[in-house]
């Protein structure tokens, strides 16, 4: 198994509910997925499962080249970088920006961090550059903006230099500039050859950010659709997706999409 991500048959059942459903998804080195789905639908939970947060109920989830239930998942979880609201929660708002950064890597590195330290500072720095925060870094997380925030959480995803980067809504919270701003910076990390494979979970088109290449439709814990960008993102595919019939536009590399105006209440 030499895919990213390999899910075959992937359920997650909570009680009653069922969360995903019957999941079947690889994700290969290079590729930058975009996941979009109405709130519910199992983003999260497939993210979590990716991020070896939480298992299935049923089926197989092979994660870099192991399988999820046969593999001690805190050997996975430094290949893994992972940016959520749930872990930004826990940064403490006193925290140095280059700490939130540095600490990252520290589960990784365990007993050797003394001698990595100045080596582990370094990388921080670089990647708070790579990201337009360098500046914010001797300020303390809880004085940055929504925006900043979310560069800093990038920052610290890649720290350990994953093989798998996974963003779940990152920009979620952030006026139009911000929005702007992170989707050039995931767009020029998208570009970059060198930048692990990239999962981007968002529920609005206009967040896709250009060289992103495939895209996964989701509603209700089931794939609509999943494939190359251009070929998958029809207004079917998303109107069924979202539950409703929507306009989707493209224009260059954007999208954008709305509810189709006036009597015309099939799907296009
Ligand atoms: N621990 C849980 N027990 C029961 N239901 C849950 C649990 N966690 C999430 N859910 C439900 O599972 C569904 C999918 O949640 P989630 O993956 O967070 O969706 P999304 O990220 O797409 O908004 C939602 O309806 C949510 O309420
Ligand atoms: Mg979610």
């Amino acid at each position: 198994m030499s895919d990213v991500l390999a899910f075959a048959g992937v359920t997650v059942r909570r009680g009653a509910n069922t969360l995903l459903d019957d999941v079947y998804w690889d994700v290969e080195e290079g590729q930058r997925w975009v996941i979009l789905g109405p709130n519910g639908a199992g983003k999260t939970t497939l993210l979590q499962v990716a991020a070896t947060r939480m298992h299935p109920t049923s089926g197989v989830a092979g994660i870099l080249g192991e399988v999820l239930g046969a593999v001690d998942v805190f050997e996975l979880r430094p290949r893994i970088g992972l940016s959520s609201a749930a872990l930004a929660e826990r940064i403490p708002r006193g925290e140095l920006v280059r700490d939130v950064v540095v600490t990252a890597s520290y589960g990784q590195i365990g007993r050797w961090r003394e001698n990595y330290e100045s080596l582990d500072h370094d990388r921080a720095t670089e990647l708070l550059e790579a990201i337009g925060a360098a500046h914010l870094a001797d300020r303390t997380f809880g004085t940055l903006s929504e925006g900043e925030r979310k560069r800093v959480q990038i920052a610290r995803a890649l720290m350990t230099d994953p093989e798998l980067l996974l963003l779940d809504e990152p920009a979620a919270g952030l006026d139009l500039g911000g929005r702007e701003d992170l989707v050039a910076r995931l767009s020029a990390i998208a570009a970059d050859i060198y930048a692990p494979a990239l999962v981007l979970v968002t529920h609005h088109v206009e967040e896709i950010p250009p060289n992103f290449t495939d895209v996964l439709l989701i509603r209700e814990g089931r794939i609509v659709a999943q494939g190359p960008i251009e070929v998958t993102l029809t207004e079917e595919n998303l109107g069924e997706t979202f539950g409703m019939p929507l306009e989707l536009n493209k224009h260059g590399d954007r999208y954008s999409a709305r509810a189709r105006q006036g009597g015309d209440h099939g799907m296009a």
